[in-house]
């Protein structure tokens, strides 16, 4: 994992999206405070923080569900602030929520069908055969209901339907929620990295902060509703303060017990 980090530490691309101090939550009371985030082309930033820290807030926010009170959200470099989560779809912003991924009674063609309904009929059945090619496990299961998917399956269905309008920005809730540590790693090593390789700017939240790093150009820790730290993945490891850091963010275990502890539930 570190050699693939770049040589000049630092260099990032210039973000696709990005968030500049923004506060948020539900009901006025704000969640995230003063929070700052950017992704660019090719590359995987992590946010990882404990259960309740406001990672989903931040997503969420992103992409217009929930209102953002203060500091804006940036597309290139154009003011997408509180804009409909639709017109962030139609921009080229992918978003796989944590729950709720897929519509259930529909097929496994419809769900794809479905997250191309901004498209012409014809680019529908065209991107319905390219997001295929993405996910070739895909296809055979066409005619199948998404409520009969395993979990690996149905998170493949969620991001492919999210492929459909070809984003250059995807943007995923804990995509490894559900699924074993093997399906977990698999997903994470090789299908996101794949995403990001082909240079869409993969946005992602996990729990799973051992994994994330793993796989992670760019790390953003968030703790009660605050950036904790944020860094190349390799930077973070090597902080003295790393463990004691998550230790504050939940007493007693580290990240990686954490992870362990995670993984056994599976
Ligand atoms: N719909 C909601 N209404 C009110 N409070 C919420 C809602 N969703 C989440 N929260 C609160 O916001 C905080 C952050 O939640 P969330 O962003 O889901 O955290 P994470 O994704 O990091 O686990 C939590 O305290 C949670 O209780
Ligand atoms: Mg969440």
């Amino acid at each position: 994992m570190l050699d693939r980090q770049p040589a000049v530490a630092h260099s990032r691309p210039a973000p696709s999206l990005r968030a500049e101090g923004i506060t948020s939550g539900y009901g006025g009371v704000p969640v995230i405070r003063d929070v700052s985030i950017a992704v660019g082309p090719e590359e995987i930033v992590a946010v990882i923080g404990p259960n309740g820290a406001g990672k989903s807030t931040l997503l969420k926010s992103l992409i217009g569900i929930l209102r953002v009170t203060q500091g804006r959200v940036l597309l290139g470099d154009q003011d997408v602030t509180n804009h409909p989560p639709e017109e962030l779809a139609r921009r080229g912003v992918g978003y796989v929520p944590q729950v709720n991924d897929i519509f259930e009674p529909l097929t496994v063609l419809e769900n794809l069908e479905m997250g191309g309904y901004l498209l012409a009929p014809a680019r529908i059945r065209h991107r319905v055969e390219e997001v295929g090619q993405v996910f070739p496990a895909l296809p055979p299961m066409f005619k199948r209901r998404a409520d009969k998917l395993s979990g690996g399956e149905r998170k493949m269905l969620a991001i492919a339907r999210v492929l459909m309008l070809d984003p250059k920005v995807l943007i995923l809730d804990e995509p490894t929620a559900n699924l074993s540590p093997k399906l977990a790693d698999a997903l994470l090593s090789e299908d996101v990295k794949r995403l990001a390789g082909a240079g869409k700017a993969v946005l992602l939240v996990e729990q799973r902060a051992r994994a994330a790093l793993q796989i992670a150009t760019w790390t953003s820790v968030l703790v009660s509703g605050a950036t904790r730290l944020e860094g190349p993945p390799r930077d973070l490891l090597q902080r003295a303060d790393f463990e004691e850091l998550f230790l504050g963010a939940a007493p007693g275990r580290s990240a990686a017990q954490q992870d362990e502890e995670e993984n056994e539930k599976k």
